[in-house]
């Protein structure tokens, strides 16, 4: 007898690629990329040297950090001809289509003289621009030229808020950004070194890996966090929500991790960044909070028996809400983060591409079926 194909549902505990851009060290809950703690480059440094890092493998000298900050600025800009693509995808509501509709309409910008590394460094530079001004269409106002002097986090803060940044809401955006940036192969950046790997080009890749992190189960739970925050409404209701959600079998989101069966690393240090941002922000952002942590203690004597814990997104509404960003756009904001993620991949893995073709198993009708013309069929 033969025996059956063993078909790896959900490629869970296969290994994919080699990669050098993140270690994840899911026994002592740490990450690093390219070898340095993300803690450590949350505390000390900044994003654009993080995308330095990811994109080239090694942190920058003084000289090779300014050269790069003055290339991702002129990216950062956005010329009247890029502002009309992005008034055009911001007819639809929101960001995530808007800003993959954004990397469609302008393939040209990846195409042809340009190298892949001017591509993504593009790529990188524009994304937040691009992001602040479709917020910005969406609900109503013109929109605004950046303001590249402001550095990534700020000049999104800016262009959302029309105002000069806060220091803490720069802080925050740009720790949420260093977290987010990468994460070895999750589902958009498989579905994006997928793409890649056909030899489309950097913006396709994007593409999919913006329309693949958009899901519920992936990057779309902080928006779904949120909402499970709204709809408990209050701390007291936390005990009685939890059950009856567990009861009907709902996940709580923001919990569970396919990689993590411990406290995921990111979410500890968001959860810190929470602590600070309910005492900053009060309100509706204390009230968040509170529910968060109530909601955390809870679950967890339910669910970490099963090795399911906070993952970052349970923690970063707080943080989002406190930095201004709209709850419909959590999920845009972690797209522009991770591009970053995405493009570090592929650009290291078309150094030896091999086309990603895996095998199905079928399970369908015996094959030889008679054809019946339509007419004759019933
Ligand atoms: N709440 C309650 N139970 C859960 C949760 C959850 N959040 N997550 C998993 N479980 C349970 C499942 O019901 C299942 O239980 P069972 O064995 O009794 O049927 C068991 O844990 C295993 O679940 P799987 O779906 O097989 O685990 P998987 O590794 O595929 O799931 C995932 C990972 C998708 C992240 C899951 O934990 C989940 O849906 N979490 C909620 C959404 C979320 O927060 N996603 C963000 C992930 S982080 C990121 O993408 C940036």
């Amino acid at each position: 007898m033969e025996t059956p194909l063993k078909v790896y549902k959900g490629l869970e505990g296969i290994y994919v690629l080699d990669s050098s851009l993140s270690f994840i060290d899911t026994e002592n809950g740490k990450l690093y990329y390219v070898g340095y703690d993300v803690e450590e480059l949350v505390a000390r440094s900044n994003y654009e040297e993080v995308a330095y890092l990811l994109l080239n493998h090694k942190l920058p000298t003084m000289s090779e950090f300014s050269a790069f900050l003055g290339k991702l600025r002129d990216e950062m800009r956005l010329g009247e001809e890029e502002l009309e693509v992005v008034r055009f995808v911001s007819k639809r509501s929101g960001g995530m289509d808007a800003l993959a509709a954004y990397f469609i309409m302008t393939q040209k910008d990846a195409v042809g003289e340009v190298s892949p590394m001017d591509s993504a460094v593009r790529a990188v530079g524009k994304a937040g621009s691009v992001l602040g001004n479709v917020i910005r269409v969406q609900r109503g106002d013109d929109t605004l030229n950046p303001d590249p002097s402001l550095g990534i986090a700020g000049n999104l803060v800016y262009l959302i808020t029309s105002e000069k940044p806060q220091p803490y809401q720069v802080e925050f955006l740009d720790d949420i950004l260093i977290l987010h940036a990468e994460h070895g192969v999750p589902a958009s950046t498989f579905g994006s070194v997928v793409t890649a790997s056909t030899l489309s080009n950097v913006y396709s890749s994007i593409v999919t890996g913006i329309m693949t992190l958009k899901g519920p189960l992936h990057g779309g739970a902080a928006e779904a966090a949120y909402q499970q925050f709204l709809e408990i409404g209050d701390p007291d209701r936390v005990e009685s929500w939890l059950e009856r959600a567990l009861s009907e079998r709902r996940r709580i989101m923001g919990f569970g991790h396919r990689v993590y069966k411990i406290y995921d690393p990111r979410a500890k240090v968001v959860k810190a960044m929470a602590a600070k941002a309910s005492e900053i922000a009060g309100g509706h952002v204390k009230n968040l909070y509170e529910i968060a942590l109530r909601l955390e203690e809870a679950a967890l004597a339910k669910l970490a028996p099963k090795g399911l814990f906070p993952n970052l997104d349970f923690w970063t509404p707080m943080v989002y809400t406190a930095v201004g960003i709209p709850p419909n756009y959590f999920t845009a904001v972690f797209a522009v983060s991770r591009i970053v993620g995405w493009v570090a991949h592929l650009l290291e893995y078309w150094k030896d591409n091999r086309l990603i073709r895996p095998l199905h198993n079928y399970v369908g009708p015996p094959v030889g079926q008679k054809y019946v013309p339509i007419e004759a069929r019933h």
